[in-house]
């Protein structure tokens, strides 16, 4: 398994933002939902992207993945009948649970696994399951598998929230499903995640009728076929604010090329408490940090809130902020998995249920450390940037998921960071 040697560094330059993998998932899933062909560029090449496109190969489409182009085209017939997700390749990607949606509409018959739990905490697909119920697909759950059928679907009047608020591939299924069923859906606390508004972009230019993506409430007129899409995938946000940490941790200013404000302004309006700033033009931005961190109480909500998935790489800048930080995990309440490790370079973090409260210090120090999950990797990766002495970490095969040429583009800002194979 690689590991990662990091040293404390300081970063400046430039650094090109990648397509966003959260986003790009979910269009590969749509493409289930035509016989024509599929386009998309700008795409992040990632882990799970391959896993995805190895799933869509299974279930029958041929798919090429080049410099960032991904084409997916019919395979020779239809989609494979039985509509089988496996479970080896489920199981090591949630998001391609949300291949059932598209399958239960388009091929009537869906086989998927059911995907595990992760090092996040439990993660239950229940409201998928609902609304897709809902749409009147009857769905059996044995032996670990979705047995679907979706001859009869029709529109609904759906409502996806759950008890952490709205859910970003439960919305996306449903919506996948949704727009080939007969007649009207509704669904009512959808998610209103950028990434949901690009997969309705891409729906819409295959033909979709729906509206109000990127708002708690869509409509969507089920259609007869889909066809064909070409279309870029959005920046990545998540990668756009892993950079804005790592800046801030190091003390550094540096600008991030391809990004998209809009999709930042918890982060922007953090940052700015903090003390640093972040100056937008066009599609670029510069992150300016403060000589001094100032300390801020972050919540973690559904978007437009502060995502889950930056809560552990600005834990790492509040562990370096001068005074008490109060985290507030209200997505999943147990991702603190970062915590125990930042407290092996030093941190000083006390965890209770889903709070930590972070007492900063004004350094912390290199220790060998144990990445758990994909953005708990970067979180450490920040934490050895920022600290003194030299940091290992351990397992970042978790990294590689998620974030593109992460140590190409550290380096090139300056970063001491190497690969052990
Ligand atoms: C997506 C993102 C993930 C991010 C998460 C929250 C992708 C590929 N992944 O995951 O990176 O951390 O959004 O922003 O886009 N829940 C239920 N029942 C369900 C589904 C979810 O109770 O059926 C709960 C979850 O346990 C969690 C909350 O709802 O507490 C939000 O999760 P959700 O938005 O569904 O996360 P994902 O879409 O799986």
């Amino acid at each position: 398994m690689d590991k990662f040697i990091v040293q404390n560094s300081s970063l400046r330059g430039t650094v090109s933002i990648s397509g966003s993998k959260n986003a790009a998932l979910p269009m590969m899933a749509a493409s289930l939902l035509t016989d024509k062909t599929c386009e998309f560029h700008r795409v992040p090449d990632l882990m799970d992207i391959r896993t995805m496109g190895r799933i869509l190969e299974v279930l029958g489409k041929k798919v090429e993945f080049r410099a960032k182009k991904l084409v997916i085209r019919p395979g020779s017939g239809a989609l494979r009948s039985s509509g089988l997700a496996p479970y080896q390749l489920v199981r090591t990607m949630r998001a391609s649970f949300c291949c059932l949606g598209p399958l239960l509409a388009k091929n009537k018959k869906a086989k998927v696994a059911l995907p595990g739990g992760c090092a996040i905490g439990v993660r239950p697909v229940d409201l998928h399951l609902k609304g897709l119920r809902e749409l009147n697909a009857r769905i059996e759950v044995q032996k670990g598998y979705c047995f679907g059928d979706g001859s009869q679907l029709k529109g609904a009047r759906i409502y996806l929230g759950g008890p952490f608020g709205s859910s970003v591939l439960a919305t996306a299924n449903v919506l996948m499903a949704a727009v080939l069923a007969r007649g009207r859906t509704v669904i009512e606390y959808a998610a209103c995640e950028p990434e949901i508004k690009a997969l309705a972009e891409v729906l819409k230019k295959m033909g979709a009728r729906l509206e109000g993506a990127g708002t708690p409430r869509i409509e969507i007129e089920g259609v007869r076929t889909l066809c064909g899409v070409v279309h870029e995938v959005p920046p990545d946000r998540i990668e756009a604010g892993t950079f804005i940490a790592a800046a801030l941790g190091t003390k550094s200013s540096i600008e991030l090329q391809g990004v998209d404000a809009s999709h930042l302004t918890s982060v922007t309006e953090v940052v700015k408490t903090m003390g640093g700033a972040l100056q937008f033009r066009d599609d670029r931005c510069r992150v300016r940090a403060p000589r001094t961190l100032r300390p801020v109480n972050i919540t973690t909500l559904p978007y437009p809130g502060f995502p889950t998935d930056l809560q552990a790489q600005f834990t790492v800048c509040l562990t370096l902020a001068k005074g008490i930080s109060l985290i507030t995990e209200k997505i999943y309440p147990d991702r603190f998995m970062h915590v125990q490790e930042l407290n092996r370079m030093d941190a000083k973090i006390q965890r209770t249920g889903p709070y930590a409260i972070i007492e900063g210090r004004r350094r912390l120090y290199g220790a060998e450390v144990m990445a758990s999950d994909l953005r708990a990797s970067a979180a450490l990766v920040i934490a050895g940037l920022a600290a003194e002495g030299t940091t290992e970490i351990l397992r970042v095969y978790h990294i590689d998921r998620g974030y593109e040429h992460i140590e190409r583009k550290l380096r090139k800002l300056g970063a001491k960071i190497r690969r052990i194979k």
